[in-house]
C-alpha cells in the first residue's frame, strides 16, 4: 500500500537520508499535522515544535494502552492480534498505574550508579570488539562494533545467551522498520519468533535459576499479582528491542557526525573529557529515536488548535523538536560543547527513556575507545554512499563502512 496524498512526505526515500529541512517546513506552516502512514494506510499526528512536543509528552489526557481506545480504532485492532498482544503488555504501552508498576520493577537494575558498575565489563566487551577488527583494516562498523557492544551487554545484563543476538537483530530490525507494501506478514512472523524464543528462555529459568535480571523477574512473576506472565514476556521484549536497536545507532550516527565534522573529531581527539558533552550533541544532532511512539486520544482532544479526533494517534519527532531555532539556535551546527543542551531525544516525561544512563555510557566508552585505538578512523566510501533505513521510528545508517 503506498500513497502521496500526504502534505509533507516524510516517508520518501529522499526525505530519509535527511528529514530536516522537509521538519523545518513543518514547523514553519503546520507544527501539528495529520498525515497518512503510507505503509498502513492509517492516519498519524505529527508534532515537531520543541515546545509543543514536550507539551505532548507531558499531557495525560492521552494514553499507552490502547485498548482504552474506542472498538475499531486501528491501534485497537492491531493489539487485538494474539502476536501483538503477547508483545505489548509492557510499560512503554501502559499508562499509570499499570506503568508505575511495571517500571518500579526493573529501574532499579538501570539507575546511574547501578550501571556505573558496568563500566569494566562494558570497557573489555569494546576491547575485544576492537581486537577482532583491527587486523581487518576495513569493515561495516556497526556489524563489527556498534551493534555486538549494546547487545552483548543488555544480553549478559538480562541473562540472555549472547550467542543467540543475530537472531534477536533479524527479528527486531523487522520489528521496527514499516512493512513492505503493506505486508504485515513477516512483521508477525518476526513477533511471533521473538516471543516464542522469550517463552523458551524462561521456562528454562524456572528450573535453572540463575543470579540475572531474567531469574529476578520470573521470581517476581511467581510470587503472585505484581507481574503477569504476560507482562513478564513484554518486559522481556521491549528491554532487549530497546537495549540495542537504539544505542547502535548513537555509535553509529555519532561516528557519522564525527566524520562529517573534522574539527569537532580533533576537538575530541585532543580532549577525550569532552565525550559527554559530545554524546549529548550527537543524541541532539542526529538521535537515534526519531519520532516517539504512538500516544492516542482515547476521545477528542484539542491540541494546540487542532483536535485529535478519538481513536487517533500522535507522535512527536524528538528529531524534528531537537532542531527548533527557537530552543537550540544555529540548530544545524554540530558543537561537541553546545551548552545548554536540553534535547530530549530520550523523551520526556513519564517515558523518558529507562536506559538512558546505560545508553550514554556505553556512548562515551565505545567512542572514545574507539578513536583511541583507531587513530586513523575514516570513512571507506564517498558518503553521498550511505544509505538510512526505511521508516521514522529509527533513524540510523544500513552500514558504515570505514578503514582505519
Ligand atoms: C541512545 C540510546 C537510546 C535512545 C535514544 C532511547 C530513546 C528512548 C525514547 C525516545 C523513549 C521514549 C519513547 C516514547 O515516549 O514513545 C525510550 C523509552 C524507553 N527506553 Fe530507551 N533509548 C535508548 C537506549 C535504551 C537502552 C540501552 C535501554 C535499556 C534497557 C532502553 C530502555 C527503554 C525503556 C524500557 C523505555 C520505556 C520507558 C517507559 O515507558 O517508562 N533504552 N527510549
Amino acid at each position: 500500500m503506498s500513497t502521496n496524498s500526504n502534505r509533507f512526505d516524510l516517508w520518501a526515500p529522499q526525505t530519509r537520508a535527511n528529514p530536516l529541512p522537509l521538519y523545518a517546513r513543518m514547523r514553519q506552516e503546520a507544527p501539528v499535522v495529520r498525515l497518512v502512514d503510507p505503509n498502513t494506510g492509517v492516519p498519524v499526528w505529527m508534532v515537531t515544535g520543541y515546545k509543543d512536543a514536550v507539551d505532548l509528552l507531558r499531557d495525560s489526557r492521552f494514553t499507552k494502552d490502547s485498548r482504552k481506545l474506542p472498538d475499531g480504532s486501528p491501534a485497537k485492532q492491531l493489539r487485538a492480534n494474539a502476536i501483538q498482544q503477547a508483545l505489548s503488555q509492557h510499560m512503554l504501552m501502559a499508562d499509570p498505574p499499570d506503568h508505575t508498576r511495571l517500571r518500579t520493577l526493573v529501574s532499579k537494575a538501570f539507575t546511574p550508579r547501578r550501571v556505573e558498575e558496568l563500566r569494566p565489563r562494558v570497557t573489555a566487551i569494546a576491547n575485544e570488539l576492537l581486537d577482532a577488527m583491527k587486523a581487518r583494516g576495513e569493515v561495516d562498523l556497526l556489524d563489527t562494533f556498534a551493534f555486538p557492544l549494546p547487545m552483548t551487554v543488555i544480553a549478559e545484563l538480562l541473562g540472555v545467551p549472547v550467542e543467540d543476538r543475530d537472531s534477536f537483530r533479524d527479528w527486531t530490525t523487522t520489528l521496527v522498520s514499516p512493512p513492505v507494501n503493506g505486508d504485515m506478514g513477516p512483521i508477525q512472523k518476526a513477533g511471533m519468533q521473538f516471543a516464542q524464543y522469550i517463552q523458551s528462555l524462561l521456562t528454562r529459568r524456572r528450573t535453572e535459576p540463575r543470579d540475572d535480571l531474567l531469574t529476578a523477574l520470573v521470581s517476581v512473576e511467581e510470587q503472585g499479582d505484581r507481574l503477569s506472565p504476560t507482562e513478564l514476556v513484554g518486559m522481556l521484549f521491549l528491554l532487549l528491542l530497546a537495549g540495542h536497536e537504539t544505542t547502535v545507532n548513537l555509535i553509529g550516527n555519532g561516528v557519522w557526525a564525527l566524520l562529517q565534522h573534522p574539527e569537532q573529531l580533533e576537538r575530541l581527539r585532543a580532549n577525550p573529557a569532552l565525550i559527554e558533552s559530545a554524546v549529548e550533541e550527537m543524541l541532539r544532532y542526529r538521535g537515534p529515536v526519531e519520532t516517539t511512539t504512538q500516544r492516542w486520544a482515547p476521545q477528542d482532544i484539542e491540541f494546540h488548535g487542532q483536535v485529535i479526533p478519538a481513536g487517533e494517534g500522535v507522535l512527536a519527532s524528538l528529531l524534528a523538536a531537537d532542531h527548533d531555532p527557537e530552543q537550540f539556535p544555529e540548530p544545524e551546527t554540530f558543537d561537541i560543547t553546545r551548552e545548554p543542551n536540553r534535547h530530549i531525544a530520550f523523551g520526556f516525561g513519564i517515558h523518558f527513556c529507562l536506559g538512558a544512563p546505560l545508553a550514554r555510557l556505553e556512548g562515551a566508552l565505545a567512542l572514545n575507545l574507539l578513536l583511541e585505538r583507531l587513530p586513523r578512523l575514516r570513512l571507506a566510501v564517498d558518503p553521498g554512499e550511505l544509505r538510512w533505513r526505511d521508516g521514522i521510528l529509527v533513524h540510523g545508517l544500513r552500514r558504515l563502512p570505514v578503514a582505519f
